[in-house]
C-alpha cells in the first residue's frame, strides 16, 4: 500500500515538538498498539507484586493510560515537555514528571514495575540503552519489574496490516541503523533505530538484568483485524526482566 504523504506527520526521537506529539496522541487506541501491548496485562498479573508503577518513556501518555486502567498507582516520565503536555491532558489525574540528563525524578528502590512502551527502539546507541535500563533498575524495588515493548528485528522488513515499512533505507540494516515505518492509523513517519533480539538480550545484561520472558505478541485468527505478516512473525517484542 502506497502512503498518503500529504499529511503526514514527522517523527523522530531527536525532534519532539508540538506538532509530533499532538499526532501521536492519535495511536491511542490503534491496532498497532493493540497487537503490541495485548499480552503486558497478562505479564503484569503474573510478575508483578504491588502498585507502584512508573511509566518510562510515557509520551503522551497511551502507556500510562493502560497501567492506570489496571487499577495501579502510575507516575510518568518522559525527556520530552511537549509529550508530557500531551500526557497530562490524556491522563488528568496521574502525575507526569520531566527527566533531565538521563535521570529519573524519583527514589532509589520506588517502584513494583517499570513499563517501557515503544522506548527502547528510539533510542540511538547502545550506551544510552544500557544507561537507560541502568536509570530503570535503580528505581526499581529489589523484586520489582521492568516489562519493555520495543521493535522486534522483524519490524522493518516484513508486510504488516497497520506500517508500511517498505522503504529504501530498510534494506539491510545493521544494529543502531536508523530505520523507518510509517503507521497508517495515525499518518506518522517514524525513524527508530534498528536493534536485534541479542543486541537486547546484551543490552538486559550489561545493566545488571536477567531475562523472564522475551515474547512475540502475534495476530491471532479469532481478532477483528485482517493481520498479515502478523499471523507468523511479529512487530514487536516484549521483554520481562529483573535485576539480578
Ligand atoms: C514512541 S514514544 C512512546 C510513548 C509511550 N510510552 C507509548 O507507549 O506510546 C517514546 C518516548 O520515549 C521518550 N524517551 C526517549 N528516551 C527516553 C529516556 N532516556 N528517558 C525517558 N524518556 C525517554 C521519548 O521522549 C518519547 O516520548
Amino acid at each position: 500500500m502506497t502512503a498518503n504523504m500529504s499529511n503526514t506527520v514527522y517523527y523522530t526521537p531527536e525532534v519532539k515538538g508540538s506538532e509530533q506529539a499532538a499526532a501521536y496522541s492519535k495511536t491511542q487506541g490503534s491496532v498497532m498498539r493493540y497487537i503490541a501491548f495485548r499480552d503486558v496485562p497478562a505479564f503484569v498479573a503474573q510478575y508483578v507484586r504491588g502498585t507502584k508503577a512508573l511509566d518510562y518513556g510515557s509520551g503522551t501518555g497511551c502507556s500510562a493510560k493502560l497501567l492506570l486502567e489496571l487499577g495501579l498507582d502510575v507516575v510518568g516520565v518522559d525527556i520530552s515537555e511537549e509529550m508530557l503536555a500531551q500526557a497530562r491532558l490524556l491522563c488528568p489525574e496521574t502525575e507526569f514528571r520531566l527527566s533531565n540528563n538521563g535521570i529519573v525524578p524519583a527514589s532509589d528502590q520506588s517502584f513494583d514495575l517499570v513499563l517501557s512502551g515503544f522506548v527502547m527502539f528510539c533510542i540511538a546507541t547502545q550506551a544510552e540503552v544500557v544507561a537507560y535500563l541502568k536509570e530503570a533498575k535503580r528505581v526499581m524495588k529489589p523484586d520489582g519489574v521492568f516489562i519493555a515493548v520495543t521493535g522486534s528485528q522483524d519490524l522493518f522488513s516484513k508486510e504488516w496490516l497497520t506500517l508500511n515499512v517498505d522503504f529504501p533505507e530498510n534494506k539491510n540494516l545493521t544494529s543502531g541503523a536508523p530505520a523507518k515505518a510509517y503507521h497508517y492509523e495515525s499518518n506518522i513517519e517514524f525513524t527508530d533505530y534498528f536493534w536485534t533480539e541479542q543486541d537486547y538480550r546484551n543490552f538486559f545484561a550489561q545493566a545488571g538484568f536477567e531475562l523472564l520472558e522475551v515474547h512475540y505478541p502475534l495476530g491471532k485468527v479469532n481478532e477483528p483485524y485482517a493481520w498479515k505478516d502478523e499471523k507468523t512473525h511479529s512487530p514487536f517484542v516484549v521483554f520481562v526482566a529483573r535485576a539480578i
